[in-house]
């Protein structure tokens, strides 16, 4: 699939299974889901630009180099997408965050918008969109389009989980925006569910169910 990567890393694969798990309880859910977060935020983060930059060791001067281009923005859909969020900024603590909020209307399984908060210079940084479930996809199509109309031109998409629906979904809607999950699963469900998938993420990272 173009513009679409599997993170598979073993240590993320292993991670996930025990997120799948329904005897993973919520506190050490929400722990390794941490962890699966700075895994990828590492991997999205690989093609980030360098430059050189001269620097004094204790021994002496060399040409080291240090982060150019763009700065980052990972903005969550909330409000599940904040559990992927603390992970994220384990690693890039320097990125600015903004927030969406979206929720699915469970009759039409369409997005409803509700919040909005992104940081005022959005538009000049490199965006990384998170919700850990690409589901139907409407919620992340409609947060991307939103971010587009707030002026981002760089931004990938990063899920935990992904249908096949979604991908095509999300694919269709926004080709330029590349999408990194930890698996793509069966399918989704007459309700809406990914299939094997982990359940209803926001119920798992709060414990709300
Ligand atoms: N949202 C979830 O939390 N889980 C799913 O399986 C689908 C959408």
């Amino acid at each position: 699939m173009p513009n679409v990567t599997v993170l598979d890393h073993p240590l993320l694969r292993h991670k996930l299974a025990l997120l799948r798990d329904k005897s993973t309880p919520t506190a050490m859910f929400r722990q390794i889901a941490r962890e699966i977060s700075l895994l990828m935020a590492y991997e999205v983060t690989r093609d980030l630009p360098l430059e050189p930059i001269e620097i004094e060791t204790p021994l002496e001067t060399m040409q080291a180099e240090h982060l150019a281009g763009k700065k980052l923005c990972i903005v969550s859909i909330l409000r599940a997408g904040n559990g992927i969020l603390e992970g994220m900024l384990d690693l890039v603590p320097s990125a600015r965050v903004g927030h969406i909020g979206l929720y699915r209307d469970h009759a039409t399984l369409l997005p409803v918008e509700y919040y909005l908060k992104l940081p005022n210079d959005v538009s000049e940084r490199s965006v990384i969109l998170v919700d850990p479930m690409l589901a139907t996809g409407n919620s992340a199509v409609a947060a991307a389009s939103r971010l587009k109309g707030a002026g981002v031109t760089t931004m990938k998409f990063v899920c935990l989980l992904a249908a096949p629906e979604g991908i095509a979904a999300f694919t269709a809607a926004h080709p330029d925006v590349p999408v990194f999950t930890g698996a793509i699963d069966r399918e989704l469900d007459g309700n809406g569910y990914i299939r094997p998938g982990l359940g209803d993420a926001g119920d798992r990272f709060y414990g709300t169910r």
